[in-house]
């Protein structure tokens, strides 16, 4: 992925940013889910760098998972359907097929994530879907490890100019525009102390706040202690572990991107969570 130092170079005008350079920070601030496409066809080149992102993004949180770039001949009458969700996708989706359990789920999430967040550097949107899918279409000639299966699919492709009506009231119905503010996601020490913005963990922390999640519902939450940030969730959702897959790679790429990179690991000594919120796991940061 894209760290301080190295670029990925998107040489026109990309989502109305007259841009040289964008960096994966300014992706995830940027990024939005897109559900209207102007129909143009993905090119050879930006196959082939999705076909490379999906090989190589990595997770450090283990489980199985399959990713694939999928080809739908629509010309041919083949349609994906989404029941009306999505308007004017090419040819292409990503799937996104994962065991049930904890680390899987999380590893989906973050490593879709990286998937999405280099279609955006490229001018390419994207919309997670879960729910709105007709599985057997997506599932359809498509080869995956025995013991998975299909949880997420996208569309990729060029944003168009306008959002249809359908995307607009869906954003406004679940409030995509709103993000929770910092200090009632993050916390010093223990869960009634909001952490400050300008703490040590404040940027990575920023950019796990501003991560997409199932219906905007931002399950994550966090106490930092030191050099140690201690994530949690809350438990209301069956997507809440996809959702802190995506929002552990957008803290974890800031971190990288830093260049302050650490470890994730269980911690049994934790601050203990109000009711209905989970430990999930502890990030240690290396001392630079
Ligand atoms: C795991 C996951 C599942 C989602 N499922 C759907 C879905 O089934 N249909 C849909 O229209 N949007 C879906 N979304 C998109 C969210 O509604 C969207 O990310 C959220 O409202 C924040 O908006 P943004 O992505 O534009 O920042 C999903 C997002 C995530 C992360």
């Amino acid at each position: 992925m894209t760290r301080r130092g190295s670029t990925t170079h998107c040489l026109v005008s990309v989502h109305n940013y007259n841009i040289m350079d964008m960096t994966i920070l300014e992706a995830m601030r940027s990024r939005r889910s897109v559900r209207t496409y102007n129909r143009a066809p993905l090119d050879q080149n930006q196959i082939e760098l999705l076909t490379g992102c999906v090989a190589s993004a990595q997770s450090p949180f283990g489980g199985r998972v399959a990713i694939r770039l999928r080809l739908f001949n629509v010309a041919a009458g083949y349609k994906p359907s989404t029941y009306g969700m999505i308007k004017g996708a090419s040819d292409y989706f990503l799937v996104a097929f994962a065991k049930g359990d904890r680390c899987s789920e999380l590893t989906a999430g973050y490593r879709f994530e990286q998937v999405v967040l280099k279609a955006w550097q490229m001018g390419l949107g994207t919309c997670w879907i879960a729910a709105t899918f007709k599985q057997t279409v997506f599932e359809e000639g498509v080869r995956w490890p025995d013991g998975l299966s299909l949880q997420i699919v996208s569309p990729v492709g060029v944003a168009a100019k306008e959002r249809s009506l359908f995307e607009r009231v869906s954003r406004s119905v679940v409030g995509s525009d709103r993000r929770k503010p910092f200090g009632k996601l993050f916390f010093e020490s223990d869960f009634s102390t909001p952490l400050s913005s300008e703490s040590r963990f404040g940027e990575s922390l920023e950019m796990m706040r501003l991560a997409p999640s199932s219906t905007n519902s931002q399950p994550w939450r966090a106490v930092v202690e030191g050099d140690t940030v201690h994530f949690y969730y809350v438990d209301k959702s069956k997507l809440a572990m996809i959702d802190c897959g995506i929002g552990l790679c957008h803290f974890h790429l800031t971190e990288q991107y830093r260049q302050s990179d650490g470890r994730f690991e269980e911690c049994a000594q934790h601050p203990a969570a109000p009711k209905g919120v989970k430990y999930l796991i502890s990030y240690k940061a290396n001392a630079v």
